[in-house]
């Protein structure tokens, strides 16, 4: 099977890193469409339009699609499912793991977002509208895109944005946009007795159950990565993304 994983740049590769320890038997394409990037700037319109066309052009090659961006499926995920017939799996901020905290909770993302219908819809419905603080936090995406990961400039913009909230009580932060794993270690250093939770394990889930419904599937010689639709052979760029992202995952 061809799990083809679709982000705005570099952020879904944590899920991508993820997907490929738990599901060894399948291939991989992951597309980072780093020409437009960052997308949670943009209107509602430019992201749906470009995940369209992300899509088109990864359907021929793969089973099934995972849009490993909070952005994209906030703008998106309904109209691709409408456009479509290939199986698409979007994904969300985890805010429902805070259903069973006593504390706040503080989910940072992107501006899209952050005003999106979905994330306020999906508080509501969840009853967490409430306890829940929302903070955009866009030049993070420009920092991983750019690998700056721990700089000083990256831990003063972290804490600026985070004291600029005024909360009390927090004791879950949501990360709700793939490029803020990146980050945990600050996060972590700043918030010490908050627990921090991303969408991974959950969409995993989703994709194998996915998997398990399908029964033929297509393969690859070896996994691709695209950068927007232009095939990169040179899959050392990506060695540093990666190994950051393992050691932010024992965080
Ligand atoms: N990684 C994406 C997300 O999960 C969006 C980053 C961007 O602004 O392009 O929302």
């Amino acid at each position: 099977m061809v799990v083809a994983i679709f982000d705005s740049g570099f952020g879904g590769l944590s899920l991508l890193n993820e997907a490929k320890k738990e599901l060894k038997e399948c291939d991989f394409i992951y597309f980072a469409d780093n020409d437009n990037a960052p997308y949670g700037i943009k209107s509602i319109d430019e992201i749906r339009a470009l995940s369209i066309d992300a899509v088109e052009f990864l359907r021929p090659m793969a089973d099934i699609i995972v849009i490993a961006c909070n952005t994209a499926t906030s703008a998106a995920i309904s109209d691709l499912r409408q456009k479509f017939s290939i199986p698409i799996i979007g994904m969300e901020p985890a805010v429902k793991l805070g259903q069973s905290e006593d504390g706040n909770i503080l989910v940072i993302a992107t501006p899209a977002t952050i005003k999106g219908a979905k994330l306020n819809e999906l508080l509501k419905r969840s009853n967490l509208s409430d306890k829940t603080y929302l903070l955009p936090m866009p030049k993070l995406v420009e920092f991983a895109q750019n690998m700056e990961f721990d700089s000083p400039s990256v831990k003063r913009y972290i804490a600026e944005q985070i004291a600029q909230i005024n909360a009390t009580n927090i004791s879950l932060l949501v990360l709700g946009c793939t490029h803020f794993n990146y980050f945990k270690d600050s996060f972590a250093a700043l918030m010490p007795n908050c627990k921090i939770v991303d969408g991974i394990n959950g969409t995993i889930k989703q994709i194998k159950r996915k998997l398990d419904e399908l029964e033929n599937g297509k393969n690859l010689d070896k996994n691709l990565i695209y950068y927007s639709s232009k095939k990169q052979k040179d899959i050392n760029l990506i060695t540093p993304f990666l190994s950051r992202l393992d050691e932010m995952r024992k965080i």
